[in-house]
């Protein structure tokens, strides 16, 4: 599989409400950190992500991260 690209080296913080996200694993989103469908044709698949109160989310966006979809400081030794 190839690499995802690099959308950001830092996280997208967010306030989500309840619900379902689908977060971009493959990078080429123009909707980070969410997806867009641009993946389509990579072998990259988003992440469901059930979101069940409304809370501060911190996604990871360079998609590095060892913790997938959200970000754990990966981005820093890109
Ligand atoms: Fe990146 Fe869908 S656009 S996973």
């Amino acid at each position: 599989m190839d690499e995802p690209v690099i959308a950001h080296k830092g996280p997208a913080v967010r306030e989500e409400e309840p619900g379902y996200r689908f977060w971009c694993s493959c990078g080429r989103s123009k909707k980070q950190p969410y997806c867009d469908s641009s993946h389509k044709g990579t072998g990259f698949s988003p992440v469901k992500v059930h979101i069940t109160e409304k809370k501060t989310v911190t996604w990871c966006q360079c998609k590095h991260s060892k913790n997938k979809p959200f970000c754990d400081e990966t981005h820093k030794s890109l």
